[in-house]
């Protein structure tokens, strides 16, 4: 956290207290776009109250400058460049840089960074036993948060993370590694085996050749269909405070290392209230089945009394178009006219799904559109994708985006450790019951079947 006084307001908040009389004045700190803050940091000690917020809907939880969300505008910029113009001109290693340092990088300083990513590709031979830990039908995220948290256990010659260059190697490593790894989850659970990278293909193409190469035949792939699979990675590196960033913070604030802190953010990511949506929407478009069946699914996302939720659709800050789900959806079309899969019954149901909702009352009140995990999922289903990898393309993807928020707490010269506090409903204090003093019947029944 900087210090605010350049940027702490004149005018502050005030907080009245009917009970004591007294007043407290909370500062205003202005961001350079977007809401300001209520600086509150003080508010405990001087009120001995706690701020209420489950979910953290209207709290700032840290600074950053990273990325910049307008959810009321449909706005998503990475360190000042919109979301759109990087996945139109840029590649996802050029972002990568961006995203760590916060600038674009000159020709001479792409292609270092180029050399460099490319040196740490290969995992220590070592972690193939790990993999052979796993059932074959263990779901690649399993795996993913395993190996990627086991890498700690192999890089003692970059864990003073004081040191700005073992801090430059861990990051590093991570966008490196993080494709191999996922390529060998997939090659694991079809029972291939595993491909080494290669230096002389590009990152994301080195990622296709890693997942679906064999040692029988010649690996081709179209440069369209690596494009597509970098803008998808370009459309996952980075997404503000979201719940697997905001786990990848508070682990990195107690000093734990990167490896561990990315294990933790990637378990979080496979909830499919967040990234394991995309792998939800699949199996939703598929469960309908037919676009005559869309109404009766509609009809259940709005039931408030059934648990079913339209997946791919709402976002806790977009309260317009998702952005990257413009360009998901331009980029749907490009990868099946170029497989030839234009007819996918998939993408019939999932545009016809989009434009009923898109009319329909309730999801307009609610302003629920579709988010980035709409349309991905046909992408990588059309890429030839097993729907338990989706959400590891997505943290392939959100690595990048994780680990420079984790760099740039880490840099923060007032990093404090993460504890939020809590309101407590729980029982007042009482007398220990010895055991002839208590309800003989028990409680549990249903527990003991
Ligand atoms: C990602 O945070 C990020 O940035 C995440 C992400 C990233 O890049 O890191 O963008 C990636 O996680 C995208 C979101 C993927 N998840 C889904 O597509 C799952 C379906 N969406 C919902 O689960 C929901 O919209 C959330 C979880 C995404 C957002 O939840 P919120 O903001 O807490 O919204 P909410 O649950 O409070 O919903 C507000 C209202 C509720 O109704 P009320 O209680 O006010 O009556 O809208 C309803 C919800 O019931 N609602 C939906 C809905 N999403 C919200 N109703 C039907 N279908 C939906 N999809």
């Amino acid at each position: 956290m900087a210090d605010y006084e350049e940027n702490k307001q004149k005018n502050s908040f005030t907080l009245f207290s009917n009970e004591t009389g007294k007043s407290y004045d909370l500062p205003v700190i202005k961001g350079t776009e977007g809401p300001d803050v209520l600086d509150i940091r003080k508010l405990y000690e001087e009120t001995g109250m706690f701020t209420y917020d489950p979910g953290f809907t209207s709290t700032a939880s840290c600074d950053s400058s990273i990325t910049f969300i307008d959810g009321n505008k449909g706005v998503l910029r990475h360190r000042g460049y919109d979301i759109h113009e990087l996945a139109t001109n840029s590649e996802f290693l050029e972002v990568c840089y961006l995203l760590l340092h916060g600038d674009l990088p000159s020709p001479e300083d792409k292609n270092k960074f180029k050399e460099v990513i490319r040196n740490h590709t290969m995992l220590h031979e070592q972690l193939v036993y790990l993999y052979r830990g796993f059932r074959r039908d263990a779901h690649p995220m399993a795996i993913m948060v395993g190996v990627v948290g086991a890498l700690s256990a192999f890089y003692h010659d970059s864990t003073d993370f004081s040191d700005i260059k073992q801090r430059m190697i861990a990051c590093h490593r991570l966008i490196a590694k993080i494709p191999t790894i996922g390529a060998m989850a997939y090659k694991y659970s079809i029972g291939q085996p595993f491909v080494y990278p290669r230096n002389d293909l590009s990152y994301t193409e080195n990622f296709l050749y890693m997942t679906f190469s064999v040692p029988t035949r010649e690996f081709k792939i179209s440069k369209k269909i690596v494009k597509a699979m970098d803008r998808f990675f370009i459309l996952h590196a980075d997404h503000e405070q979201n719940a697997s960033t905001s786990t990848v913070r508070l682990a990195g604030s107690s000093g734990a290392n990167p490896f561990a802190c990315i294990a933790a953010g990637i378990a979080s990511l496979w909830g499919p209230a967040h990234g394991g949506a995309n792998e939800a929407v699949i199996k939703m478009l598929e469960e309908i089945g037919d676009v005559k069946n869309i109404p009766e699914f509609i009809n259940k996302a709005k039931n408030k009394k059934d648990p079913f939720r339209l997946m791919g659709f709402g976002h806790r800050v977009y309260k317009n178009y998702d952005p990257r789900a413009i360009v998901m959806k331009e980029s749907a079309h490009e990868v099946l006219e170029e497989l030839n899969k234009l007819d996918d019954p998939l993408l019939k149901i999932a545009i016809e799904l989009e434009k009923i909702a898109l009319k329909d009352e309730f999801f307009i009140e609610k302003k629920l559109f579709p988010n980035v995990d709409f349309y991905s999922g046909i992408i990588l289903k059309a890429l030839g994708f097993p729907t338990s990898m989706f959400t590891v393309l997505f943290a392939i993807g959100r690595t990048v985006g994780w680990i420079s928020q984790w760099k740039e707490m880490i840099e923060d010269p007032i990093n404090k450790i993460g504890r939020p506090r809590q309101l407590y409903l729980g029982q007042k204090t009482r007398q220990f019951q010895s055991e002839s003093t208590r309800e003989k019947k028990s409680i549990f029944k249903w527990l003991w079947k």
